[in-house]
């Protein structure tokens, strides 16, 4: 059993979950596509990026709690949409959920999530978001958004980067399905996590509860590339947004922007928010690390929307980062995902407390004692991009003397 505890920090709460989780669900977080340049570039540009220390400031009173969508927050991090949380742990989403409601911050549950919408809506009493992937079969899409309202799901995420998949070696390698196949190397991994095993057999939370019972036809749903290649539409575009938001009738935030002009036509298609993110690394390998892009994106669109960040997030440090570039929001996916694959939603609730906390040290560290007033001031933003790169969402002016290189 993990003591959460002695656990200090997201890393090490991963090498926690490694230990107690069976090899092919564990690696499906800790993985990304191709040579998994990108996934290590996510984390990696942050640590690239210096904060500007101020001393002698008053520091009493501190607050991190702000807003997302109008939505008050205790701190401006989400839990990201993840598939495979109830592989991590049996009932996985459940429980993330639960942390989430409890630490006062949204929750987005994943189509590709393991427990369905209408799990959480019954185990949980504040509304969450729901992501939604784009079928061929329009007909189920339809379906899932009118169960998302009845859930009362306060708003979509409409995920436009895996309309195909970019490959995973290691899920290849690791023979991945959900639920498990009965291989011989499938049952080898399982049993060497007991626990693990004894909690899946207490749940019969075993398969993609938001599409099995749900749709027609014989899919193979275990193999997310298979499922992936046979159903999800590889048209969608722009246009989509419209249906997808009158069908809905509540806000839906894009998932999946890296270039500004995409930001911009996001908008222009009526997107509520946007989701600066390489989906983790796992999709466009070799495409830029998302702090790298958020500059220029928050540059474009940063003052007619909110914009928030995900993909490569390990640390309170980390958000401080992303809202000093202008993001209003950040989100979390595979952190939860380590939090509960070591400690269910103890080990979720640690992980949002030990980013909490250093978002709280940096921030005051950095001399300020209101979140609402981070910005370009606290770092040394041309770290990561040229001094005359449109990067920053101050006005020119201000920028000369503000963001010091
Ligand atoms: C699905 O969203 C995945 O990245 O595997």
């Amino acid at each position: 059993m993990t003591n959460l505890a002695k656990i200090l920090t997201v890393d090490e709460m991963k090498t926690a979950a490694r230990r107690a989780v069976p090899k092919m669900f564990f690696e499906y977080a800790d993985s990304g596509s191709y040579t998994e340049g990108t996934y290590r570039a996510n984390e990696s540009d942050f640590s690239k990026i210096s904060l500007r220390q101020k001393v002698a400031v008053n520091l009493e009173g501190r607050n991190l709690k702000t807003t997302m969508l109008g939505k008050p927050i205790t701190m401006p991090v989400a839990i990201a949409p993840a598939a495979t949380g109830g592989m991590q742990i049996a009932d996985g989403e459940i429980k993330a959920a639960k942390a989430a409601e409890k630490f006062g911050i949204p929750f987005t549950l994943s189509t590709m999530a393991v427990c369905s919408i209408e799990d959480i809506a019954e185990n949980t009493s504040a509304p969450f978001w729901f992501q939604l992937y784009v079928m061929r079969d329009r007909g189920f899409i339809e379906r899932l958004i009118d169960r998302a309202k009845a859930a009362r799901c306060s708003a979509l995420v409409l995920t436009m980067d895996l309309q195909i998949l970019g490959q995973r070696h290691k899920d290849i390698h690791n023979g991945l399905s959900t639920p498990p196949k009965f291989t011989p190397y499938s049952i080898f991994q399982m049993m060497q996590h007991p626990i693990w095993c004894a909690r899946m057999l207490g749940t019969r939370r075993h398969t993609f509860r938001n599409i099995v019972g749900h749709v027609g036809g014989d899919h193979d749903l275990a193999s997310l590339s298979a499922w992936t290649a046979s159903q999800f539409d590889p048209t969608l575009n722009w246009a989509d947004i419209a249906w997808v938001k009158k069908r809905f009738g509540g806000p839906v935030i894009v998932k999946g922007v890296l270039d500004p002009d995409d930001a911009q036509a996001a908008i222009d298609n009526g997107a509520d928010a946007i989701i600066v993110s390489n989906h983790g690394g796992r999709q466009l390998d070799g495409a830029p690390s998302t702090i790298r892009v958020l500059p220029e994106i928050i540059e474009r669109v940063g003052h007619k929307t909110e914009v928030y960040l995900d993909s490569g997030i390990r640390s309170g440090q980390d958000v401080l980062k992303a809202l000093a570039y202008g993001a209003k929001g950040t989100f979390i996916g595979r952190p939860m995902l380590y939090g509960l694959g070591a400690g269910g939603e103890a080990g979720v609730t640690r992980v949002l407390d030990i980013i909490a906390k250093e978002l709280d040290t940096t921030m005051a560290l950095c001399g300020e004692r209101d979140i609402a007033n981070v910005g370009l001031h606290n770092i040394y933003s041309n770290d990561i991009a040229p001094r005359n790169a449109p990067s920053s969402p101050l006005p020119a002016g201000e920028r000369s003397t503000r963001s010091v290189g």
